[in-house]
């Protein structure tokens, strides 16, 4: 891309940016209302394509089991599976191990994996309410590069699905999804010894034309917009991050597709903002993995989550605000955000990070309403050392920075009872104010896409995905529960902490606490066999 056109991808962004913001006085451009009779269908079929079920038996725990149909399988199941079916009166819905905004569910996975799915190197759609493969393409035996016990994870998403709901911040949720669908996928890859690499050498072209989304659809059927590719396995991912797409496309290119998808709704309103934002943010260049370094090694988690915390997750509809955080708890919660963890205190990071090709650029502002032994108020927590001056002098000048004892680069900003606060900014929802956590992730926005592009835009929002599927299971462990918030008013936050332009931008928001049921829903298994 030329300097020109990298200047004017990030301005279309910014302009996106800031007309998707919410403010007190107006919501981002929506329908303001949900037409019911296009709500769309969240589950994409493909009819005509092979259907592979996918074993319904879990592996036994190994260290490292190998690649087949059924550790695949439990990979996608715990990633992406189905997790639940709740009913209230006459609906009934399924809810899965990734979390989406709105329960909307815009992310599609894809694998691309060899043997194990039929004869050679196929692409295939996850399908999870069947929880089955649907054989779009045999590549043949084209990927000799390719060591072996790995399979390639494409993502994809339908933005539709989230604009029906939510209008032109849409984009923003469907990043997010991404995010915690990233991070979904690593969690349950790294309960079977496996490891993942996000794959960054390919361009948003390659990926579309590898999985098979950018194959012409007919009119009324929505578009997926390629998100990425990760490498997944137990063998020797970091191989094939070096690798180059050009044999991959060329198998794709020839082969023969199968399937039609599925239209998800018989009437569209078209959202000519996103239009924009996904091509201002589209990745056109492979980027040299060259410099680019992953941080450390997944398989060695030293606080592992199991398989149970996957398929028990749940966003809290409402918290008791009462219920304590335990001093440990929250300890643990800010050494997985950190890529190194803490390791001076026996506190490790979550595996996601070491899939990601880039340094951490998004840094909570923790609401700490209950937790024992620190004092309520607004905390900094800088996941570099190398952000913190630039946090510093983004936000306003009369905040402490008071360094907290016994939590490394936690930063005490102002003592306060932030409930009200937390509350009025995250759209007036309690949930914000009841838990005994929140948290606002602020993004360097302007230098992260001077210095990176566009592109970088859906990157951040992945980013911060990421941190709260790391709380969300975080949550689990600690025996609370946690939501992720996508509303909040998004220069009001920037006016409480002192941010002016757009140096720092805070991209979501996020709760923990004491959950309180909702009892008027019944819950069924996501599965009927499981
Ligand atoms: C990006 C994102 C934004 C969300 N924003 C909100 C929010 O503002 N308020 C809320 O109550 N829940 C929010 N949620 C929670 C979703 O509604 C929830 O994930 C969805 O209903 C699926 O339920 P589950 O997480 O239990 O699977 C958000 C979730 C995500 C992933």
């Amino acid at each position: 891309m030329t300097d020109d056109a990298s200047r004017a991808g990030v301005a279309e962004v910014l302009a996106y940016h800031d007309r998707t913001k919410h403010a007190f006085d107006r919501f981002a451009p929506a329908l303001g209302y949900l037409d019911w009779a296009t709500q769309p269908d969240p589950f994409r079929r493909y009819a005509g394509a092979p259907v592979v079920e996918l074993p319904r038996r879990v592996p036994a725990a190994a260290t490292a089991g190998p690649l087949t149909l059924d550790t695949l399988g439990e990979c996608l199941r715990c990633a992406f599976g189905l997790t639940a079916w709740k009913q209230a009166g006459a609906s009934r819905w399924a809810l899965r191990s990734n979390p989406s905004s709105g329960n909307l569910h815009p992310t599609e996975a894809y694998v691309v994996a060899p043997e194990v799915t039929g004869e050679g190197w196929r692409v295939s759609h996850y399908a999870p309410r069947e929880h089955a493969l649907e054989q779009r393409a045999a590549l043949g035996s084209v990927v000799p590069a390719c060591p072996a016990g790995v399979c390639l994870v494409g993502l994809s998403s339908v933005h539709w699905r989230e604009a029906w709901k939510y209008g032109e911040r849409a984009f923003r949720y469907c990043q997010h999804d991404v995010g915690h669908a990233i991070g979904a996928l690593i969690y349950a890859a790294t309960t079977l010894g496996w490891r993942v690499r996000l794959l960054d050498g390919w361009s948003d072209a390659d990926v579309a034309a590898l999985l098979g989304v950018d194959r012409p659809l007919p009119k009324g059927v929505e578009v997926e917009h390629p998100d990425c590719l990760l490498a997944v396995g137990p063998g020797d991912v970091d191989a094939v991050v070096w690798s180059v797409p050009d044999p991959w496309l060329r198998a794709a290119r020839v082969a023969s597709w199968q399937g039609d998808a599925n239209a998800l709704s018989p009437s569209h309103v078209e959202w000519p903002a996103i239009d924009a934002v996904t091509v201002a943010t589209q990745r056109v260049t492979r980027a040299a993995p060259v410099g680019r370094t992953h941080a450390g090694d997944s398989a060695h988690d030293v606080d592992p989550v199991g398989r149970e915390w996957l398929i028990r997750r749940r966003s809290a509809v409402a918290f008791d605000g009462r219920g304590r955080l335990d001093h440990r708890a929250f300890a643990r919660m800010a050494a997985r955000l950190i890529p190194g963890g803490h390791p001076g205190s026996g506190l490790g990071p979550s595996p996601v990070w070491a899939a990601l090709p880039w340094e951490p650029r998004i840094h909570p502002i923790w609401f700490v309403h209950r937790v024992d032994g620190l004092a309520p108020g607004i905390y900094a927590q800088p996941r570099v050392p190398s952000a913190i001056s630039a946090l510093r002098a983004g936000l306003r000048s009369d905040l402490l920075w008071e360094p907290v004892a016994g939590f490394d680069g936690l930063f005490l900003l102002a003592p306060l009872d932030a409930r009200g606060l937390a509350r009025r900014l995250s759209c007036d929802q309690d949930i914000a104010a009841d838990g005994f956590i929140g948290m606002a992730m602020l993004a360097p926005l302007a230098s992260a896409l001077d210095a990176h592009g566009p592109a970088c835009y859906r990157e951040l929002f992945w980013e911060s995905g990421l941190i709260g599927q790391v709380l969300y299971l975080e949550a689990e462990r600690s025996g609370g529960r946690a939501t992720g918030i996508g509303c909040f008013y998004d220069d009001a936050v920037h006016d409480v902490l002192g941010i002016t332009g757009h140096t720092l931008q805070s991209l979501y928001h996020f709760s923990m606490g004491e959950p309180v049921e909702d009892r008027r829903l019944t819950t069924e298994p996501g599965y009927a066999w499981d």
